[in-house]
């Protein structure tokens, strides 16, 4: 009974030729392996991910929460069709990607998660994704939203999104937009980058284990600071609300 049941919730997997992992040089000189990942090694993925949920800033939250449920739909067969791209300096985990395989001739973009920041991390690992839904998988366009400003000037500005307001995303709804085999063409030599074969030291290294980050974003030390970025540009009002406060207590 169990086991028919089982049968039922968990869709069928198509039948999707592999991404080839490839080598991208950083502009600090690191050398960063982007490479597809399985089932196994979701568990690790999450350690790294949950942290990320309770940093507020460039809406990591929102971001790391649904990368989060999306790596467990993959793990536990509750979503079909997904991939999930990492990129890796040397072991370290670096930057996650997903998407979907929608039908022939259709991708969804998923996320993008920067693990280490100020190196276009991100940025080349979402061209990775979009490498893999045009020239891998065949399809002639890709579904994509942001829910960041960073996203939003990575994605559809730098490539020139088309609108798809008609079509809502899968993530939340919103109207997507779409990379489309001509716009990626157009975007080839400058924004795709990256060798193939990857080195064998390289490829060694990064699937001898998924390191965490060593330097990932963080919520800030300072809770005067997040507050005076979100509400008060100079600080002012809760420093005085810190001084009154601090009288109050002298007073007493
Ligand atoms: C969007 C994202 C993937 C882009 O990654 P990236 O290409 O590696 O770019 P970074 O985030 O490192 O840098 C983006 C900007 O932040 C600034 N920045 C650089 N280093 C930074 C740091 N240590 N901390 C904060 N900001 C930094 C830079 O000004 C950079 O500006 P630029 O656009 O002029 O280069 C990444 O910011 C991210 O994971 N954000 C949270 C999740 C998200 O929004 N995902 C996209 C939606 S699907």
């Amino acid at each position: 009974m169990t086991v028919d049941l089982e049968q039922i919730l968990r869709p069928v997997d198509s039948a999707l030729s592999p991404y080839p992992a490839k080598w991208v040089t950083l502009a600090s000189g690191d050398s960063m392996v982007i490479r597809q990942v399985g089932r196994d090694d979701v568990p690790t993925l999450l350690e790294h991910v949950e942290p990320l949920m309770h940093v507020e800033r460039d809406y990591y939250d929102i971001v790391a929460a649904r990368v989060y449920a999306e790596l467990l739909a993959y793990h536990r067969h509750r979503v079909q069709d997904e991939y999930v791209l990492v990129a890796q300096i040397g072991s370290e985990l670096a930057a996650i990607v997903n998407g979907r395989h929608v039908r022939p001739g259709l991708g969804m973009s998923l996320h993008t998660l920067a693990l280490r920041r100020g190196l276009r991390i991100g940025a080349h690992a979402f061209a990775a994704k979009m490498e893999y839904h045009i020239d891998i998988l065949g399809h002639e366009e890709v579904l994509v939203v942001a829910e960041s400003p960073i996203g939003f000037r990575r994605w559809m500005i730098e490539y020139q999104l088309e609108e798809r307001f008609d079509t809502p995303h899968e993530l939340g709804g919103v109207p997507s937009y779409a990379l489309t085999k001509e716009l990626f063409d157009r975007a080839r030599s400058k924004l795709i980058v990256g060798r193939r074969p990857v080195p064998d030291e390289l490829t060694a290294k990064a699937e001898a284990g998924i390191l965490p980050p060593s330097d990932p974003p963080t919520p800030p030390m300072d809770l005067l600071a997040a507050t005076r970025a979100e509400y008060d540009t100079t600080g002012t009002a809760l420093t005085m609300q810190r001084r009154m406060q601090e009288r109050e207590v002298e007073n007493a």
